[in-house]
């Protein structure tokens, strides 16, 4: 069975379906295509995705772009490489770019479909948990460059998302963890965005963090569905990141920090995420903005999922330098999302003197 979440925003305008299903993978393929009509197409895949799946997705290698693994690929010459394939195969206004992979591969490609003759159609096929929950929804689509992370991007929302269980089956245990990151920002952040379930995500992953480590499939889709109307709930009032939509980078601004500081090349986004997470519960609790009891229980949960906090040996210069760069910065004063009660946040500015020994 496919369930069905629609996402309707209406500012931009733009409508669009995310499918969730744990059909046979060969059959994803056809249902793409008897789905929508496309004059050409170029699908992006992850090296590692295309090794695993190439005979059940069997795609045409003329229509082929197959991107090297690991967050620094999502870089300058990639997205000109794929543009450069993207007019050898003679793709118009009425192609497809269609991103199969994890977060990498969707935003890299997204960026080039937002780009590419000033926009073609963009299909995601997410296949890491970090993509099925986040990155494949919400139309952020960017590359990284020396600059900072995704700091060349845009705002481009695909014209479907096609969500398909089975590929979560053959994600690596860190790969895996790196999703349960960000469904664990979620759970920061629930209350804020107004959330319409009954029961609170926080309690909820905590009840339940064994089924999730021990990736049931049937509890897995629940989880995702959840992520994602949190995330439309935000994205339909505000695509654009001019208020609320910020509170979906709860722990990201150290995390971002992280990741550039080591070069993409020493941390999963959603390990430096984690990081992130620990960094701001740590100075929300010594900025006494939240109390000690919230700091316990949220260290709790997040070490239910195996994750610790640990300290760093960066330069806190150096680190403070590259947050200052960050896209929520304004006038040099660097903006972070903390918590402040279960499943609350709050955008406010970094107290440097607070922060400093937490760095
Ligand atoms: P990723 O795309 O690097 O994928 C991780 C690894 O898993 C890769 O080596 C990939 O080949 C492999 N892989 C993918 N699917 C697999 C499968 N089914 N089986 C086996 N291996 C598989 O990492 P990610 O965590 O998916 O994405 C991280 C990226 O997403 C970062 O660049 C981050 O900035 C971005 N992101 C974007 C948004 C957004 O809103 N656009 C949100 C969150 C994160
Ligand atoms: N992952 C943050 C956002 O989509 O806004």
């Amino acid at each position: 069975m496919t369930e069905i979440i629609d996402v309707n925003i209406e500012q931009a305008p733009t409508k669009y379906s995310i499918y969730i299903d744990s059909n046979p993978i060969s059959e994803l393929h056809d249902k793409i295509f008897a789905d929508n009509c496309f004059s050409n197409f170029l699908v992006v895949i992850s090296k590692k995705v295309y090794k695993i799946y190439q005979k059940e997705l069997n795609i045409n290698k003329d229509n082929l772009f197959i991107l090297n693994d690991g967050e620094s690929e999502k870089n300058i010459e990639n997205y000109q490489k794929i543009l450069k394939r993207c007019e050898e195969i003679n793709l118009d206004r009425k192609s497809a770019i269609i991103a199969i992979g994890g977060g990498v591969v969707g935003d890299i490609a997204g960026f080039v479909a937002a780009s590419y003759m000033r926009g073609i159609a963009f299909i995601q096929v997410p296949t890491t948990l970090l993509a099925c929950v986040d990155s494949s929804v919400g139309g952020k689509v960017a590359i990284n460059t020396k600059y900072g992370k995704n700091i060349v991007g845009a705002f481009y929302q695909p014209k479907a998302v096609y969500i398909n269980l089975n590929f979560l089956n053959t994600l690596d245990n860190r790969q895996y963890k790196s999703g349960i990151a960000e469904i664990i920002k979620y759970a920061f952040i629930e209350k804020s965005c107004k959330a319409m379930f009954d029961y609170g995500l926080f309690d909820f992953l905590s009840v339940h963090s064994s089924t999730i480590l021990d990736r049931n499939l049937k509890f897995l889709e629940k989880i995702i569905r959840i992520c994602i109307e949190l995330k439309i709930t935000v994205i339909q009032k505000d695509e654009k990141e001019s208020g609320l939509r910020k509170i979906l980078n709860f722990g990201h601004t150290y995390g971002h920090t992280l990741e550039n500081i080591t070069k993409y090349k020493k941390f999963t986004h959603g390990e430096a995420v984690i990081f992130g997470i620990f960094f701001i519960i740590n100075y929300a609790c010594k900025a006494k903005i939240i109390d000690a009891n919230y700091k316990e229980l949220s260290f709790e949960l997040l070490n239910k999922f195996g994750f610790e906090n640990c300290k760093h040996k960066f330069s806190p210069q150096d680190l403070l330098q590259i947050m200052r760069k960050d896209k929520k910065s304004e006038n040099a004063n660097i903006k972070v999302i903390v918590p402040t009660f279960k499943g609350h946040v709050k955008e406010c500015d970094l107290n440097i003197q607070t922060a400093l020994p937490l760095l």
